[in-house]
């Protein structure tokens, strides 16, 4: 498989389709095994595994109506002019956050059209307009790009679906991650399933590079509606972004050493994901979250993400849990904000712990009280 499927064709059955709108919901997602380096074009270096999170989403609408002079750009020969074209001359798109025109979105939109184009050369044909809200606010410092190139997709794969009604539900999900995954790496893992593996691995049937699948065996009673609670660290800027950071992996001198891992710690979590072993999953969680940090502190240039309060609340996680039995734990994402993890049935110890210790640590004292969910919903 190399993608080349996945190019849009018409057949038989295929529609015609006027004018329009889809609305797709789709989640957020924490990472416990990490990606952190990748090849072209967005193929990451080593697979990772995520909770996919519930609260935390992305609602985007796209609505199109056929171009009155449509220009017909036919099959992709592979010239970069059929890109230029695309984005240039062919694919209009107007894109609205909140209600407010963001031009500054539409050059992150145009180079994701410019990747996903041969794949969905339809989209030529149409004129648009993006309609998109994210449930967290946007200075949060939580990543909008997985949740919002996930709906995005998703919005575009119903299109062609509408084209192609015979499609199969299979290669809809497929297919919508791997358009995710060419706009973000982690979107790919945005779209179906409560655990998803993103990344090509021996133990893992049926993952692959291209898109994300659903973790394919069964999960313990203890993961089922884990809790994730992100305290909101720092809502400032990123200081260096997650292109930036994969892209120091290459010739960083750990990297095959951490690829390798990363592969280890996939069938470990596999293992301790169905025989429901709450201390390995503390231990292998919050080893990925510092390695993913240690990666950065050691490529070159070096970077630090985490801020003092991270460190602080890191520290005040390891007391409470020697003090109290509890299996809470944390995790990181390319940033200072602590994703908090406990199983459900911890809820109320663990809430009061980050009411009484860990809020003062928060800006303005926020946080997202977020949990498990299955995957994205079209609305
Ligand atoms: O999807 P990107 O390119 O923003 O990379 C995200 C990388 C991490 O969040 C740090 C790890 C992960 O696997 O999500």
């Amino acid at each position: 498989m190399n993608g080349n499927e996945f190019i849009y064709k018409t057949d038989t059955n295929s529609t015609i389709l006027e004018d329009g709108s889809f609305t797709w919901r789709a989640p957020s997602n924490i990472a416990l095994v990490k990606y952190w380096g990748k090849r072209e074009v967005q193929l990451p270096e080593n697979p990772s595994l995520s909770f996919t999170l519930s609260n935390c989403f992305t609602e985007t609408t796209l609505e199109f109506k056929r171009a009155k002079e449509a220009p017909t750009v036919s099959e992709p020969d592979g010239s970069t002019d059929f890109e230029q074209t695309l984005v240039q001359k062919v694919f209009k798109f107007d894109v609205f956050l909140d209600g407010k025109r963001k031009p500054e979105f539409e050059k992150k939109i145009g180079d994701f059209i410019v990747r996903v184009g041969k794949l969905v050369s339809f989209i030529s044909d149409y004129d648009f307009i993006i309609k998109t809200h994210n449930s967290f606010p946007h200075s949060s410092g939580i990543a909008s790009s997985a949740s919002g190139m996930a709906a995005l997709s998703l919005c575009i794969m119903s299109m062609e679906k509408a084209l192609n009604p015979s499609m199969s539900e299979e290669l809809f999900y497929q297919k919508a991650s791997l358009l995710a995954r060419l706009g973000s790496g982690s979107a790919a893992r945005s779209v179906k399933g409560e655990l998803v593996v993103w990344g090509e691995h021996s133990n893992i049937q049926g993952s692959s590079d291209l898109f994300g699948v659903e973790f394919p065996h069964k999960v313990h009673e203890n993961f089922k509606n884990y809790q994730d609670t992100i305290l909101l660290v720092d809502k400032g800027e990123k200081v260096v972004s997650s292109t930036v950071g994969h892209n120091l992996m290459h010739g960083h001198p750990f990297a095959q050493q951490r690829f390798k891992q990363a592969n280890e710690n996939i069938s470990k979590l596999s293992e301790i994901l169905q025989n429901g072993d709450l201390k390995a999953f503390v231990n292998l969680v919050e080893s990925e979250a510092l390695t993913l940090h240690a990666m950065m502190m050691t490529s070159n240039p070096y970077f630090i993400l985490m801020k003092p309060n991270t460190l602080q609340i890191i520290d005040k996680i390891w007391k409470f849990r020697a003090t109290s039995g509890s299996n809470v734990c944390f995790t990181l994402d390319a940033g200072a904000n602590v994703h908090v993890l406990f199983p459900s049935n911890e809820k109320k110890l663990v809430n009061d712990f980050i009411e009484r210790e860990l809020v003062d640590f928060c800006q303005k004292n926020e946080y997202i009280s977020d949990s498990v969910g299955s995957g994205a919903k079209q609305m």
